[in-house]
């Protein structure tokens, strides 16, 4: 879990912090971890320094610490925060005229000294919320136009230079070339990818970014699998720069939700499904699935599939909708390791529902997510047993409240969709390896491309999705559809 202390994450409109810092018995150690409780609370810090023209208050608790030990903890912190300005949080800065606006994306520091590119398109990444705040970096607000996103990297003293455009052509001279963020812009560059991949320069790094299933992307894009790159970065744990949509942290308290005596109470509803993806982009008979359980309980369904509406679906009032039921169904459209998304994290266990999930195998629910938050599909042998035992639990109050018990002992920490220009940060660390094309490893062999139940490159074709009645929920290493679907 600590492997993801550097993703990094702050409010939008932070109120007051608190930086609490503790002290080890070991006198030795103590400075160490003294650093180490500043660090990965630095945003907080960041918050701080950048609304001191607010009205923010922090305060910094310490246990006996010697003065000079003190003196310089607080020197690397005040740096630290100081360097941090350069990549302020999106709530302080709304609160800047435009022309502060741009002084801050262009505010004084170390002239860039990396160049990257991402393939993507501002149009694009516009409509896509997850991706707001690199729009807003990348977005001119003095005339809307498109203009370079700097970004200081603290922990690599580097600043650097990020681009968008829809150009592979704009990938030349530049260390890393970024591609992927945006499939409909890869879809429309493949055959220029293509001719890339055979050519990278020598002295640049190829960057895959998904935080798409790879089931999805393919059936798109289905060439992309023969495209080359160095570094990964996508939600899988096993890639080279990680970035999970959510994960669960024991012993943190960040969530600030009510906690209720009984979990149960003020609920109107059973359980409830919300998607716009019937059939078309879903490789696993979910809706055959969907209507074989409303027919053993009642299932209220909402979207273009559904019977219901709410819309638009991920806004507040359908998330709150959702609120008031007491299970959703959780149910990706793909059945592939750790592809865990908001509608589980957000939609479910920071709104107080218990989610019924599938997509990824139990394994990685029990890896990433809260003990006892969920129901997991591939528990039962059948649809019909499910909806028993979702009965079962709607019946005792006491069963459900046990779904909540691990607000008592941790956080689920969510850090997609937030995705921070600063994310590309960690790719500076890889610009020294594998580089060219003597380094460059094709996708299709990826791990990302390899995460999903059964060949990837068999599946694309919908007509190869299983029908319900020939299917079974995906169990690691028992029916992984190793020669079928
Ligand atoms: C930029 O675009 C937004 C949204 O389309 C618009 O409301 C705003 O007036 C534009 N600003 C300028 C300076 O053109
Ligand atoms: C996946 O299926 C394709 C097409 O049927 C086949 O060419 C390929 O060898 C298979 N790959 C694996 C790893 O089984
Ligand atoms: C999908 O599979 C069906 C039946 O197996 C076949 O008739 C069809 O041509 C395939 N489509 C593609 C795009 O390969």
């Amino acid at each position: 879990m600590h492997s993801y202390a550097s993703v990094d994450d702050c409010p939008t409109e932070p109120k007051h912090y608190t930086v609490a810092v503790h002290q080890t018995e070991d006198q030795n150690m103590s400075f160490r971890r003294l650093y180490i409780g500043v660090t990965t609370r630095r945003l907080s810090i960041q918050c701080f320094i950048a609304s001191v023209f607010g009205s923010l208050i922090v305060l910094f608790l310490f246990n006996e610490l010697s003065s000079d030990k003190l003196h310089h903890l607080q020197l690397r912190a005040w740096n630290f925060a100081r360097n941090r300005l350069n990549v302020q949080d999106r709530g302080i800065k709304a609160n800047m005229g435009p022309d502060e606006n741009k002084a801050w994306n262009s505010r004084p520091q170390a002239a860039p000294s990396k160049h990257f590119a991402i393939l993507a398109e501002m149009d694009v990444i516009s409509k896509w919320s997850e991706l707001e705040e690199m729009y807003r970096c990348f977005l001119d607000p003095s005339d809307n136009s498109t203009r370079p996103c700097n970004v200081f990297c603290p922990e690599h003293s580097t600043t650097i230079e990020l681009i968008i455009t829809k150009n592979v052509k704009d990938f030349s001279g530049t260390d890393a070339a970024i591609f992927g963020l945006s499939p409909f812009t890869l879809l429309k560059s493949v055959t220029k990818l293509m001719k890339y991949s055979i050519q990278i320069p020598p002295t640049q790094t190829a960057v895959l970014y998904s935080m798409e299933s790879p089931l999805r992307v393919h059936k798109w894009i289905h060439r992309v699998g023969d495209l080359k790159y160095h570094v990964d970065l996508t939600y899988l744990p096993s890639a080279d720069i990680s970035v999970p949509y959510a994960y669960y942290q024991p012993g943190s308290f960040e969530n600030t939700f009510e906690r209720k005596a009984n979990y149960a109470e003020g609920k109107t509803g059973l359980i409830a499904w919300m998607g716009s993806n019937c059939a078309k982009e879903v490789f696993w008979p979910r809706m055959e699935f969907i209507e074989e359980l409303g027919r053993h309980l009642p299932l209220d369904t909402y979207g273009k599939c559904g019977k219901l509406t709410c819309l638009p679906r991920l806004s507040t009032k359908c998330v709150n909708l959702i609120g008031t039921y007491k299970f959703y169904l959780a149910l990706e459209n793909s059945e592939c390791r750790d592809y865990i998304t908001e509608k589980f994290w957000v939609s479910c266990l920071l709104n107080g529902v218990v989610p019924v999930v599938y997509g990824a195998p139990k394994e990685d629910f029990e890896r990433l997510a809260p003990p006892n938050s969920y129901i997991h599909v591939s528990d039962f042998k059948s649809v019909e047993e499910l909806a028993t035992y979702i009965l079962k639990v709607d019946q005792s109050d006491e069963l459900y409240n046990k779904f909540f018990e691990w607000r008592n002992h941790g956080s689920v920490l969510v850090k997609y969709p937030k995705m921070q220009p600063s994310y590309f940060c960690r790719i500076l660390p890889f610009l020294q390896g594998s580089r060219g094309m003597s380094g460059a490893k094709q996708i299709r062999n990826s791990k990302w491309f390899n995460s999903c139940r059964g060949n990837i490159t068999r599946r694309f074709n919908i007509s190869q999705v299983p029908t319900l009645k020939d299917w079974k929920p995906w169990k690691l290493g028992v029916n992984d559809y190793k020669d079928g679907f």
